[in-house]
């Protein structure tokens, strides 16, 4: 394993070690783009453990967002550990410039490749932790033969492609399920829920076992972000 390769995993894990196993990870897809730099300093000193930062493409959901440009621009402007969620087809292009640009996760979605095991593999290999993902519909089944290699699981609680959506109910029996399939597959991976994620749903997900947390909406739109982080955690540590 190269220098590169542990510095990217090491700078990850050792964010996740900080506090009580709760990560929260606010998504950019709701920052501020005329304060982006104000916005990540803000996150970083309000105790955001990652930034996820959302890649659409326009074409594997109806919307497009960022690059390997603001990726760079990010990994210049912060500390924290950037968790990108690839919501692309063929996202395999985008491996080498994305970790190049300083990616520190990158989660495909099962729905977007035929070969997820070559792709997890490759992710590692290129020093990055490798996450998985599928859309509500979808079945969390189709990680099981790959589960053990994950370094993240991520269950999506909204139909990708928008911030700011309701919180599929649903969503917490499949984390609850996740979490069985994670432990019977013996993968140390961590268990992320995205979509919808406030004060009322983050400690339902909590409990049910997932432990990363991505939140756009609740984290920007309230009047003191740092406050919402520090809410969404103690609302999780508080039932541990
Ligand atoms: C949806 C994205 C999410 C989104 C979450 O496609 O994957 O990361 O930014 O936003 P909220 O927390 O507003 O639902
Ligand atoms: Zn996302």
């Amino acid at each position: 394993m190269s220098t590169i390769m542990n510095t990217a995993i090491d700078t990850a894990m050792n964010a996740d070690a900080r506090r009580d196993g709760v990560r929260i990870a606010p998504s950019l897809l709701s920052a501020d783009f005329g304060k982006l730099a104000e916005d990540l300093a803000m996150l970083e000193a309000g105790g955001a453990e990652w930034l996820h930062v959302d890649v659409m493409d326009g074409v594997f959901v109806p919307n497009l967002t960022f690059g390997a440009k603001v990726i760079e621009t990010c990994r210049k402007l912060t500390k924290l550990p950037l968790d990108v969620h690839l919501m692309v087809v063929e996202p395999e292009k985008y491996f080498d410039s994305f970790v190049g640009a300083g990616a520190s996760v990158l989660t495909i979605h099962v729905e977007a490749t035929p070969h997820l095991h070559r792709q997890v593999m490759r992710i590692k290999e290129l020093g990055a932790m490798a996450g998985a993902t599928m859309n509500p519909s979808t079945s969390i089944e189709t990680v099981r033969e790959v589960a053990h290699d994950l370094d993240l699981l991520l269950i999506m609680s909204v139909n990708p492609g928008f911030g700011g959506q309701k919180f599929i109910p649903g969503s917490v029996s499949k984390i609850a399920r996740a979490r069985a399939l994670l432990d019977e597959s013996r993968s140390s991976a961590l268990l992320q829920v995205d979509g919808g994620i406030s004060r009322q749903t983050v400690a339902q997900c909590w409990r049910a076992g997932a432990d990363t947390f991505v939140a756009g909406n609740a984290i920007f739109s309230a009047k003191d972000p740092r406050a919402e982080i520090a809410a969404l955690r103690a609302l999780c540590t508080e039932q541990a």
